[in-house]
């Protein structure tokens, strides 16, 4: 096949009337954006000489992917998370904006409004008969190595079935995610348990999309981070826990080597003792460097519908009905 049409006058003026540039409503921005996409794809459209049953065989996975709300899961799967923080680490580095702990994704699964502790925090609510004991511990300083004190260290993670607390009903509230405030020495402490990775749910959109590639769905196990204090940059982070057999192959591409964190096994009964704990158990040692930054709007996280994050906002609300 060898029809070509989208250079055609005719094609061209019809891109222009379907972005609405003759109207007068309207957004600008979001004219010249779907302009451009609706250009992008039609000439797809003509370069691969795609079929009316490849075209209606994409929307009805759309539909699929929107009705169980999972373009928040496809979106790291297919990289934009990853390219978004490219992006953002190239801004930085053009602005000076330099040192600190790496960034990576945010990933789909925060919730908002987690109970707040100082310097130490429980953040499992003990039922979870599989999960081994981990003590979370680190130092959040700046970059000159000054220990921060006060900072608002934000962690979430998984249960030992690779379920996240509110999208999985089955977990008490807030079961894995705690806001632990930083000590006189920039300290925070967490006892929790060591999650499991986890993969997209076999058959659902998410993963047909991902098999068309010849690719997997699963991460590594792996530790969510929020981060701020006045006068620094904001962080959104995760660690992979070393040892997994996907912390180097993570479907979402959040893996960062200055990221990646041993578990290590600790059988000592002095040390036990002290942490008041009942057996062995997992140190995880994460320190946090933040960068400085006086711009008042990148000292907080940037806007993004969130679970809990705006009781009014149905956006946000949506955002909490993911099936992942
Ligand atoms: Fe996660």
């Amino acid at each position: 096949m060898t029809v070509k049409i989208f250079d055609t006058p005719d094609v061209q003026d019809f891109l222009k009337t379907v972005a609405g540039f003759d109207q007068e409503g309207g957004n600008e921005r979001a004219k010249q954006i779907m302009h451009r996409l609706l250009s992008d794809l039609f000439k797809l459209i003509d370069d691969f000489d795609v079929t009316p049953e490849e075209y209606w065989s994409a929307v009805s996975m759309l539909n699929a992917l929107g009705g169980q709300t999972q373009f928040g899961l496809l979106s790291p799967g297919l990289g934009f998370d990853h390219y978004l923080d490219m992006r953002q680490d190239a801004i930085d580095a053009e602005a000076k904006r330099v040192g600190g702990t790496p960034r990576t994704i945010e990933g789909p699964l925060y919730v908002a409004g987690a109970p707040e502790a100082e310097g130490f925090a429980r953040m499992d609510d003990g039922k979870d008969q599989d999960g081994e004991t981990m003590w979370l511990t680190g130092q959040v300083r700046d970059v000159d190595g000054t220990p921060i004190a006060g900072a608002k260290v934000e962690i979430w993670h998984a249960n030992s079935k690779g379920g996240y607390s509110f999208f999985d009903p089955t977990q008490s509230e807030y079961n894995l995610r705690r806001t632990i405030i930083t000590d006189a020495e920039g300290r925070y402490t967490a006892r929790s348990i060591i999650p499991s990775g986890y993969g997209v749910p076999e058959g659902a959109p998410t993963d047909l999309v991902l098999k068309s590639l010849g690719r997997h769905g699963e991460r590594p196990a792996h530790i969510h981070y929020f981060v701020s204090a006045p006068n620094h940059l904001h962080l959104t982070t995760q660690i992979n826990l070393a040892g997994d057999p996907y912390t180097y192959d993570d479907f979402a591409f959040a893996t960062r080597e200055e990221l990646v964190v041993p578990a290590e096994r600790i059988e000592d009964a002095g040390v036990i003792a002290q942490r008041e704990l009942d057996g062995p158990f997992s140190e995880v040692v994460f320190d946090i460097e933040l960068a400085k930054t006086d711009v008042a709007e990148l000292q907080t996280r940037h806007a993004r519908p969130r679970a809990k994050e705006d009781e009014q906002d149905q956006h946000s609300q949506l955002a909490g009905t993911a099936k992942v």
